[in-house]
């Protein structure tokens, strides 16, 4: 485990399920301070009282990353009771699995502004509390940004948006000292996610098949790449699309999601 996040303040959009909340938690470990967002109230407060259990200094506040006035006030609030943000984590997302032409308009816009506007959000409102030098940020995105896949356009459209956001920050934060990179984790068992896109235990099997390292991944794989990605290890480390996927990039769609757009 890398270690070393003591006093160190981190600040989680969508940080109270799933992938986010393992990094959220994985910071707590390490003794950083810890803030999450997310929509629902009753998850904010459950993933915050989890954080607090595990020893660290948590606390969160229920903000849809649509809504720049409420991401505005989340980082607002975290300042105030954790000073300088150090680790930035935009982690908050929606996926479902869908022909393009079963897409409605609205569809569409709800991933593209929860994926990429939801980011620059996150980003803009984050910035002037941000440590300068020395903030980290971590976007999370996902193969779709970089492979196409069937039944994944909108999201395929919203991560490759999220990481030329991740390399435009980088190019420009950098001489303030800020590093902006995205973690690409591949299928994360036990997630929301995959339970969208491979939602039965045959799919499953074929999903992992697909894998070249035959597993999917798990929390803390995410967890432990987005720890070394925030340490002084990776200090020269920016604009960078990081995959944690076992190779799931080289080999993007199994057959039977490809079979999805016969159905
Ligand atoms: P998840 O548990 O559903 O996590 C999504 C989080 O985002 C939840 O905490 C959700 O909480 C929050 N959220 C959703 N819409 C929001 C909004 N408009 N404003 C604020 N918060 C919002 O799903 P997951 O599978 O762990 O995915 C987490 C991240 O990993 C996502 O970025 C996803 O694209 C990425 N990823 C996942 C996988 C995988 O295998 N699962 C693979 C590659 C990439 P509320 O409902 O309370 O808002
Ligand atoms: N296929 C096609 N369209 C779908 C869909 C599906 N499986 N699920 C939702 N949509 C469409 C809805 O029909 C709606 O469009 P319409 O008004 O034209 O009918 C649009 O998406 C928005 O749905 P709504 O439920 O009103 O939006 P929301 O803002 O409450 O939720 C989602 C956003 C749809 C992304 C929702 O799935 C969500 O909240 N996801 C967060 C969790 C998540 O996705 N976790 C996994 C991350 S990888």
């Amino acid at each position: 485990m890398v270690t070393g996040f003591a006093g160190k303040t981190v600040f989680v959009s969508g940080g109270t399920s799933g992938i986010n909340l393992g990094i959220a938690q994985h910071f707590a470990r390490c003794g950083a301070r810890i803030f999450v967002i997310s929509r629902d109230p009753a998850k904010v407060t459950a993933a915050v009282q989890g954080l607090i259990d595990l020893g660290a200094e948590a606390d969160g506040m229920s903000a849809d990353v649509r809504h720049y006035d409420q991401v505005a006030a989340a980082m607002d609030r975290c300042a105030e009771l954790f000073g300088e943000i150090d680790i930035l984590v935009s982690g908050a997302a929606g996926n479902f699995l869908a022909k393009a032409e079963d897409i409605t308009s609205n569809g569409f816009r709800a991933v593209m502004e929860i994926d990429v506007l939801g980011t620059h959000h996150v980003m803009h409102a984050a910035f002037p509390h941000l440590r300068k030098p020395g903030a980290c940020i971590l976007n999370i995105s996902a193969p779709q940004g970089s492979v196409a896949m069937v039944g994944q356009s909108h999201v395929c459209a919203a991560k490759s948006g999220i990481d030329m956001l991740t390399r435009a920050l980088a190019l420009e934060w950098g001489p303030k000292g800020i590093r902006v990179n995205s973690v690409s984790p591949g299928p994360i068992a036990d997630t929301e996610g995959q339970k969208r896109l491979v939602p039965n235990p045959a799919a499953v099997e074929e999903r992992v098949n697909a894998i070249p390292l035959k597993r999917m991944g798990t929390l803390n794989d995410v967890a432990e790449l987005c720890a070394f990605l925030a340490s002084d290890k990776a200090s020269y480390i920016t604009g960078a699309i990081i995959p944690v996927d076992g190779g799931t990039t080289l080999n993007p769609t199994p057959t039977r999601m490809a079979q999805f757009l016969e159905d």
